[in-house]
């Protein structure tokens, strides 16, 4: 029988892990399909509740679909709908803990049942995307998520975005 560890279970830990391994794989690396496609990986294999780990890049008036680890997902969402395109028309982190309570919560991953979305932001303040990370668990992301996955957006974004 597998066993799951709890949600809360070395959730600082593996996050500190996870930002070495993705400064370790940047490190001289400028390309940022590679570097996005890296990160999300990272994040997906370290917590075994994450059902998919992705980025969408804003194109005009839509979030289009980039690097992302899970199952085959929208391609293009809507500015101001859904959780993604709420996190980027209000320029903050959204926490869904029940996607059945958010309205207007798009269906693209079939196993999610809680989200997170964490804006991401280039050196010069603009808005570049998002970073959607969905958990086949309820209420699986809290304040700590945010702020780790806050920084990991911050670290990828000097690194790679600009
Ligand atoms: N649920 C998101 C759409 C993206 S997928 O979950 C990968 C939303 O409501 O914006």
């Amino acid at each position: 029988m597998e066993v799951l560890p709890s949600i809360n279970d070395s959730k600082d830990e593996n996050y500190q892990t996870v930002i070495k391994q993705i400064i370790s794989l940047m490190e001289g690396e400028p390309d940022p399909i590679a570097n996005l496609a890296n990160a999300s990986s990272i994040l997906k294999n370290m917590f075994r509740y994450f059902s998919w780990v992705g980025f969408y890049r804003r194109e005009r008036d839509e979030l289009v679909l980039g690097p992302f680890q899970g199952k085959p997902a929208c391609t293009r969402l809507k500015i101001g709908r859904g959780v993604c395109g709420t996190s980027y028309a209000e320029k903050r982190t959204v926490i869904v803990p029940r996607v059945e309570d958010f309205p207007g919560h798009i269906y693209c991953d079939p196993d999610s049942k809680s989200e997170i979305v964490v804006p991401i932001r280039r050196s010069d303040g603009t808005l570049w995307g998002v970073l959607d990370v969905d958990s086949d668990r309820y209420a699986a992301f809290d304040l700590v998520d945010a702020q780790y996955l806050e920084e990991i957006t911050e670290l990828i974004s000097k690194t790679t975005l600009n």
